[in-house]
């Protein structure tokens, strides 16, 4: 065998442990109405921002028409309280015939139309956590067959009024049930968030053969606080969740908030810059239709989503955490690159954090440093001490490239004035001979 085919065959090995439907080899991306939008749907007065048929054009035109979907935003996802308290004549789910007048089949198509996808929500149980039907288990297949019929793109399976026992039966049975239906459709399940999200309840090795995602941990909500909790919560249990994580197969520390009202604008970047370190979905909940431009860039932040949507899929982890309250976070990426992430937990002012590649696991050589959010570069040597200044709440982000060969670099750096810039800048106070 040619080694190309070697070298799909192992590949080919890796990828059957997760859910055999092919979907979501990177984490998902778009946008998803509950954080922001809840469970309004009082379309009399509240027309723009109930959830209705036009709130989802409304975003999917965003999506289509403000750049977000060449990035990768592409899915627009439905969550609760999308549909009739009442399923129809023959047993199935339908949509509240008022605010989604052409039903969910029009709105896939919808997206569809402009290159999108579609997601649905439902529950594994007898209600929605809204109050609104849910799926029993003696609903599923019929379930199932419905969102094929709409052409819908993911299902998001919440897990309220329902046990453990009803759960264990159901998820693996919907995930059956969508394959059989021969649509692909993506599997997004709530069930460990329900379990507590650890084991020996949870058990990550199954969920990964019957789900492409899954919801570990509470809900989101609109603060910092909130933020804190779950990833505080993920990295501390980062070595089960990371080795539950892989292409087609991720965990979802749930929306992204940023161009909300909770976060600063550094509190907006690291919570970008961490949910691309854990190779989290990023599921914007926010409004597109007035979002700020600060927000935007950040969400729009090309290296930040190229660390996010590594095609590796390993999730990255916290590798220190320093008295000082800084901590530090290392993703590993392809082609020998790399992701750090300096976070501050401080409330006082800028800290002057002082460390050196090597002191971070680097092996010797020297390296190329993209920072995410200011763009500059520059080439450091595993042994150089230098100082990243980190906002309190906030982040330095940098992508790190493999050891690259000195002379070119130094030829290089000495022509270029931005490079001298960003040395200043990190390196005011520390140890002079930074570049080779
Ligand atoms: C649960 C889920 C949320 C959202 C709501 C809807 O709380 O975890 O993400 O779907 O239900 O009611």
């Amino acid at each position: 065998m040619h080694w190309t085919g070697l070298v799909l065959a192992s590949w080919l090995l890796v990828v059957t442990v997760s859910l055999d439907n092919g979907l979501m080899r990177t984490p998902p991306m778009g946008w998803l109405a509950w954080e922001r939008f809840r469970c309004n749907v009082d379309c009399e007065h509240d027309p723009k921002n109930c959830i209705s048929e036009k709130l989802f054009t409304d975003m999917a035109d965003r999506l289509a028409e403000d750049g977000w979907r060449e990035l990768g935003y592409v899915y627009v996802n439905i969550d609760d309280c999308w549909s009739s308290m009442q399923r129809d004549q023959q047993g199935r789910l339908q949509a509240d015939p008022k605010r989604f007048p052409g039903g969910i089949r029009r709105l896939s198509r919808y997206m569809h139309d402009r290159g999108l996808k579609l997601g649905i929500y439902g529950d594994m149980g007898t209600h929605t956590c809204g109050g609104y039907p849910g799926t029993p288990l003696d609903k599923i297949e019929v379930d199932a067959q419905t969102f094929a019929e709409w052409e819908v793109d993911i299902l998001k399976l919440d897990g309220c009024y329902s046990n453990a026992t009803v759960q264990a039966q159901g998820y693996p049975r919907m995930s059956k049930a969508l394959n059989a239906t021969g649509r692909p459709i993506a599997y997004s399940c709530s069930w460990p968030a329900y379990q507590g999200g650890l084991p020996p309840k949870v058990d990550y090795s199954l969920l990964a053969k019957i789900c492409n995602l899954w919801r570990n941990y509470d809900d989101i909500q609109d603060s910092w606080t909130s933020v804190l909790n779950i990833v505080d919560w993920f990295f501390d249990n980062q070595d089960v969740l990371i080795a539950a994580a892989g292409p087609g197969r991720w965990n979802d520390p749930d929306m992204l908030i940023i161009g909300n009202f909770g976060l600063s604008l550094e509190q907006s970047r690291s919570q970008m810059a961490l949910w691309s370190i854990m190779a989290a979905p990023l599921y914007m909940s926010n409004d597109l239709r007035t979002i700020g431009s600060s927000a935007r860039s950040i969400l729009q932040n090309k290296m930040a989503i190229k660390i996010n949507q590594d095609p590796l899929g390993l999730q990255g982890r916290r590798i220190l955490k320093e008295k000082s309250n800084i901590q530090v976070f290392w993703r590993p990426l392809c082609n020998d690159t790399s992701a750090l992430v300096f976070f501050s937990r401080r409330d006082d002012m800028p800290y002057r954090y002082q460390t050196s590649l090597s002191k971070l696991n680097y092996t010797t050589g020297s390296y190329k440093i993209y920072d995410v959010f200011s763009g500059k570069t520059m080439i450091l040597k595993d042994s150089i001490s230098f100082v990243v200044s980190v906002n309190p709440s906030g982040v330095v982000m940098w992508y790190v490239s493999a050891p690259a060969k000195s002379r070119t670099l130094a030829r290089k750096f000495s022509s270029n004035d931005r490079l001298e810039g960003f040395f200043r800048g990190y390196f005011a106070n520390a140890v002079p001979q930074v570049f080779l």
